[in-house]
């Protein structure tokens, strides 16, 4: 497998597209997303197709792949499929409310046979475009895109991105909640939150590798494809990434926003993980969770693992305000009624105001300064109870 380091994404130079040993076609459907339906999505956007034709020509295909689809039991195929499916789908989303109509009926019908049968999300959501999309690309080297040409690397990249990065986090997340829950103590917890701090910054790098994201590629071409659907229901963003939020969950105990966020959001991580986030929101908000453990003097830290933990949230709070830098240079129409905070102490008093107030949203569908902006408030708030100790 070729894992791309951080300066490897949106490099082409460095990471150019692997052919890996030809694989069996596993869907009905993946030839025609994989390799026709990118050029037939520019032709619409540059009005040379209508979506009456792309209808035309996918409702043909769903037609012919349908007695497979409804006849598949195997649940890999049952779940790259709905990832297609997502993704014929995602299509239309540029057509704003009409995108339901502008796709054909058998879409909609066989999305929804296929999560009822194999209990899969009904949407695009962030376990099909990241992960699953990722693992298929590992085997078979290719992603699945909205875009083409060019373009389509750097999406590529940008779901590439997010699963790699992932990877490191989750031992951060892990060994976090491993000290909360007692597994790692005493002399172990030391190396095991230097690892930790050493993975965060690795996982903060590859955040600022989306700088070398063009913010045309990615706010003008690729963002209309993951817009909210016309039904409310909202589409693939980090925001569902599951380690981010249990790291954060392990540290300190979750604000009134946090809450009201993981509730909104808990159907819309990849389904493994769902359970997991639920437990860990309980168990942060009885107070096991390492500020209000220090705090209560249930949990003790030597020097040097206070400092390193210390450094672990200072990596999480420049991750934070990494990304937020990032999404200024992609979505800078965010950011003109609102400027947001930009230093230190600006987040410090910009406290977490309403992340479902009225103003430009993300794909999530969430206030995007309050909600960036208020979570690296929660972090600098939680350093603050550390520090005191
Ligand atoms: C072009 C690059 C990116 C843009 C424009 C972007 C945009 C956004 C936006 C607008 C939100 C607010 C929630 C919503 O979607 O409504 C969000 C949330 C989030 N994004 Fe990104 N994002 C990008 C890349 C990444 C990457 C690479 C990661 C992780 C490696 C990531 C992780 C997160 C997380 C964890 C949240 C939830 C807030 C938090 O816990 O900090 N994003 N993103």
């Amino acid at each position: 497998m070729n894992i791309p380091t951080p300066d490897g994404l949106f490099n082409n130079e460095n990471f150019t597209e692997n052919i890996r040993e030809p694989q069996p076609t596993r869907t009905p459907t993946q030839e025609y997303v994989l390799h026709a339906m990118p050029d037939a999505l520019r032709m619409v956007k540059e009005g040379t197709l209508s979506y009456a034709q792309l209808r035309q020509s996918q409702a043909a295909l769903l037609d012919n792949a349908a007695e497979s689809i409804l006849g598949n039991t195997d649940e890999r195929t049952a779940l790259v499929t709905q990832l297609d499916l997502a993704f014929m789908l995602g299509g239309y989303l540029p057509s704003g409310s009409d995108a339901y109509v502008n796709a054909p009926s058998q879409l909609l019908a066989l999305l929804d046979y296929q999560a009822e049968t194999f209990n899969l999300p009904n949407r695009m959501d962030y376990e099909l475009i990241i992960d699953v999309n990722t693992e298929e690309f590992n085997t078979t080297g290719h992603m699945r895109t909205y875009l083409n040409g060019p373009d389509a690397q750097s999406e590529r990249d940008f779901y590439l991105g997010h699963h790699v990065s992932e990877s490191y986090l989750k031992q951060v997340a892990s060994s976090l909640d491993g000290i909360v829950v007692g597994d790692i103590t005493g002399a172990d917890i030391q190396p095991t939150l230097q690892t930790a701090q050493q993975n965060l910054k690795l996982f903060r790098e590859y955040m600022a590798a989306y700088m070398r994201l063009s913010a045309t590629v990615f706010d003008t071409s690729l963002r209309p494809y993951l817009a909210t659907y016309p039904d409310g229901i909202r589409n693939a963003s980090g925001a569902f990434m599951p380690s981010v939020q249990l790291t954060e969950l392990a540290l300190h105990a979750p604000t009134e926003q946090q809450t009201k966020y993981i509730d909104m959001a808990l159907p819309y991580f990849p389904r493994a993980t769902r359970a997991k986030i639920e437990n860990a929101h309980q168990q942060s908000l009885s107070g096991k969770n390492l500020a209000d453990m220090i705090t209560a003097g249930d949990l003790s830290l030597d020097r040097e693992s206070s400092n390193m933990l210390n450094a672990i949230v200072e990596e999480f709070i420049t991750f934070r305000t990494t990304h937020l830098a990032v999404v200024r240079h992609k979505i800078p129409q965010a950011f003109v009624e609102d400027a947001g905070p930009k230093s230190r102490q600006q987040f410090a008093a910009f406290g977490e105001p309403d992340i479902m107030a009225d103003g430009e949203k993300g794909t999530a569908d969430f206030h995007i300064v309050n909600f960036l902006a208020g979570s690296v408030h929660r972090l600098i708030q939680a350093k603050r109870q550390l520090d005191t100790d």
